[in-house]
């Protein structure tokens, strides 16, 4: 039986950066996984393989939307999915190859299975049962179904089986205005596919700053996306190689129907916590089946902690990491510390949103005074040059401080854009401190400085 100061329970981001760092930490630690690699939802079936099929794409609009503009002729290139799945296969393998480096490195041991937690204190995989003085569970999450909905991973996909289709689909309807369905509905409409989105809220993206979520709605309209809002789903019936997708619109309550070739169930996700015992051991649990913990990811049984999707807050690779190095710290005796004010939120379509902090919405319910700076990327030259100029970045900071409370940018690059903001934020700073940082020109980021110079005394390319 072999003995560990930590036992972290899943690979994922949240867990694979959890063992790192208590191993840096000098704590004895193992990793528990049963998938065959390392990574998690995120790199084998989630965020780097949809990716890789996103920036393939997005070279493939280019190409046929704007090479010629910039006197790029030749014939467009024509899609061998066979090879940009292997493309896909290529990148996870080389991401999950890098964590399985990444442990022998820091000395975390991987042991290979599906984890059991028997009693506190002890790890079960297998037959094997190994000690460890504390256990962090990162057991991440699985796709939500909806009733009347049988996933087949063929016709009816999760974000799973959207990600190795057998061959790209003529019709394509979407079920989920939200992360996953406008990703991926982004990637086949690329590739060709009638995309028809069905969404229950009457906006995408629900939570989204709702000026960002109008634009981004029109610029995917604009691509050909379409959209059925304010739509429950009612059910989805499938013959040999087809779908029919029955809705019902909230308004009237009127029924329609819309056939496809393949149907994405992208209507959310929830904790994974199957087989670990949790229910056994007494682990408190909330309504909506997250694991419960205090500030410090301590569940209510000494030495279990929990991090990342299985627990309450965004479901974001992300914040999982950060809470994963935050409990490896507390366990170490040290002070592990997440800010969820200053949590980004990216959705990598064409343009990328990227957002961060209050939105008005908020701050509106709150009653709380703010002001707000604008700016489009119609004003940015780099923007105008490389075809990219659809837009803008909203700053929002208090009205009396001028203190940062959120910003939400859709652009080009949006998701890497936020961060100076959510830097900024970190710190406390005024649009001000932004508006009187030097940005380089040309440059995207020069958009983040004229939405702070917005704040104040106005941007000057407005
Ligand atoms: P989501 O929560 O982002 O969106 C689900 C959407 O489905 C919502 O707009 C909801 O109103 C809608 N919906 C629910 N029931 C419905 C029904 N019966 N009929 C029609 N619409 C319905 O969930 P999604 O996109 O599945 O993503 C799951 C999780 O993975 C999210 O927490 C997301 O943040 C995360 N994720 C993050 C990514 C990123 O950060 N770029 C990429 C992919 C996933």
């Amino acid at each position: 039986m072999a003995s560990y100061d930590v036992i972290v329970i899943g690979s994922g981001p949240g867990g694979y950066v959890s063992a790192i760092r208590a191993a840096q930490l000098g704590l004895k630690t193992a990793c528990v996984e049963g998938r065959e690699t390392l990574g998690g939802t995120c790199l084998n079936v989630g965020c780097i393989p949809s990716k890789a099929l996103l920036h393939a794409t997005h070279q493939l609009h280019e190409a046929e939307h704007n090479f010629a503009k910039m006197g790029l002729k030749g014939k467009s290139p024509s899609v061998d999915w066979k090879q940009m799945l292997s493309y896909k296969d290529d990148v996870i393998g080389q991401n999950t190859k890098g964590i399985e480096f990444l442990f022998k490195k820091n000395k975390v041991d991987w042991i290979k299975g599906w984890a059991t937690i028997p009693e506190a204190g002890k790890v079960k995989v297998g037959d094997e049962v190994h000690e460890a003085k504390n256990i962090i569970i990162a057991s991440g999450s699985e796709v939500a179904t909806l009733p009347g909905v049988e996933i087949d991973e063929e016709i009816v996909v999760s974000s799973t089986g959207a990600l190795s289709l057998p061959k790209t689909p003529k019709k394509m309807v979407v079920i989920g205005a939200g992360v996953i369905g406008l990703e991926l509905g982004s990637v086949y409409k690329r590739l060709g596919a009638e995309v028809t989105v069905v969404e229950y809220m009457d906006a995408i993206t629900p939570g989204q700053d709702a000026e960002v979520a109008r634009t981004f709605q029109k610029l995917l309209q604009k691509q050909g996306l379409e959209f059925v809002l304010g739509a429950a789903v009612q059910g989805v019936e499938t013959s040999k190689s087809k779908a029919k997708v029955t809705y019902k619109l909230k308004k009237d309550d009127s029924e329609h129907t819309l056939d496809a070739d393949v149907v994405l169930v992208a209507t959310g996700r929830k904790p994974f916590t199957d087989g670990l015992g949790l229910a056994d051991l007494g682990v408190e649990m909330t309504e909506r089946g997250q694991i419960k913990t205090n500030a410090q990811w301590q569940t209510n049984v000494p030495g279990i902690y929990a991090i990342g999707d299985v627990i309450t807050g965004p479901m974001l690779a992300h914040k999982a990491e950060d809470e994963g190095m935050a409990a490896a710290e507390v366990i170490a005796g040290k002070h592990g510390h997440v800010n969820y004010g200053v949590i980004p939120g990216v959705i990598y379509t064409h343009p990328e949103v990227g957002s961060v902090g209050a939105t008005e919405e908020q701050l509106k319910s709150e009653g709380r005074a703010y002001k707000v700076g604008k700016f489009s990327f119609m004003g940015n030259g780099r923007a105008k040059a490389n075809f990219a100029a659809d837009g803008f970045v909203k700053i929002i900071a208090d009205k009396e401080t001028d203190r940062i409370l959120g910003a939400h940018i859709i652009g080009p690059m949006a998701g890497d854009l936020i961060h100076e903001v959510c830097v900024a934020m970190e710190f406390g700073a005024s649009a001000e401190d932004l508006a009187l940082t030097c940005h380089a020109h040309p440059t995207y980021s020069e958009a983040v400085r004229e939405a702070a110079l917005a704040c104040g005394d106005g941007a000057i390319h407005a």
